[in-house]
């Protein structure tokens, strides 16, 4: 193994979170579907401060996909409340924090609070970097791929884009992480083993741990665990068992 190597695995860079089981949570406790989500934004609050107490550098949350519009009218409109009400009261200690707000998604269709909202949250935050939270907000990895696939060809229509110098680097720097690594690890709670549209493009290597707690039950015990979990894979990108991270991400072992 190289010297360069850290003896142990780093701690992730970059953890997606699919924060799901919001409505059993509630549903368990005879409660309204709403009354989970807001049990959630505790949880999104308590995941939030551990990871950066444990040096993860950036976060990843789906809080509202492409799909959910199909839900019923009073839970969509209570999900936006809660968007309403987190960047609200969580703005200050966020930009006390170092915390740098990203909103990704689908800006057409939401009301002009929320896009004034967005717009403050990211403002507001724009020059700090000590953790990045990023939220999926209106967000669809297929939709996210085909408005990046429609700016490519509108370049090439108008001729500043020549189709053949069309690959993965400018793909991704078309997408709305374009300022952010690739997920490390992608968590989703509540036992459910899929990528809901999550990340498609971005999760492409990404280390999947499930868990079977329910969102609002995530805390940093959970968070330890899942992290705990990556460290025992064996990340090869592609590459052979038996070759080193090294060989396989030599960009890395200068870090
Ligand atoms: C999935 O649980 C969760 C969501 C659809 C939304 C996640 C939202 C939050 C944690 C709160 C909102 C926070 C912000 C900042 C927008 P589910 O309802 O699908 O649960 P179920 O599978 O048990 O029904």
């Amino acid at each position: 193994m190289p010297a360069s190597l850290p003896a142990a695995p780093p701690v992730p860079r970059h953890i997606a979170v699919i924060m799901d089981g919001n409505g059993r949570w509630a549903q368990s406790r005879n409660r309204p579907r709403a009354f989970g989500h807001r049990a959630g934004v505790e949880a999104l609050r308590r995941t939030v401060e551990a990871a950066a107490d444990l040096d993860v550098r950036f976060l990843t949350v789906f809080g509202f996909s492409t799909e959910n519009w199909r839900r019923p009218a009073a839970e969509v409109e209570a999900l936006f409340d809660l968007m309403r009400l987190y960047v609200d009261r969580d703005l200050d200690r966020l930009i006390a924090d170092g915390v740098r707000v990203r909103i990704i998604g689908e800006r057409a269709g939401l009301s002009a609070d929320i896009l004034a909202l967005i717009e403050r949250a990211e403002r507001r935050t724009a020059s700090n970097s000590k953790f990045g939270l990023t939220i999926a907000f209106n967000y669809g990895g297929q939709a996210e791929l085909v408005r990046a696939a429609r700016s490519l060809a509108e370049a090439a229509l108008a001729g500043t884009l020549d189709p053949a110098n069309i690959d993965t680097a400018l793909i991704a720097r078309s997408l709305d992480t374009r300022d952010l690594p690739d997920p490390d690890l992608v968590i989703r709670t509540s036992g459910e083993q899929r990528m809901s549209n999550f990340l498609l493009w971005q999760a492409a290597y990404s280390e999947l741990v499930f868990l079977d707690v329910l969102w609002p039950d995530f805390g940093r015990t959970h968070l330890e665990a899942a992290i705990a979990e990556y460290q025992r894979r064996d990340r090869r990108f592609g590459a052979a068992e038996g070759q080193t991270r090294h060989e396989i991400v030599p960009e890395e072992a200068s870090e």
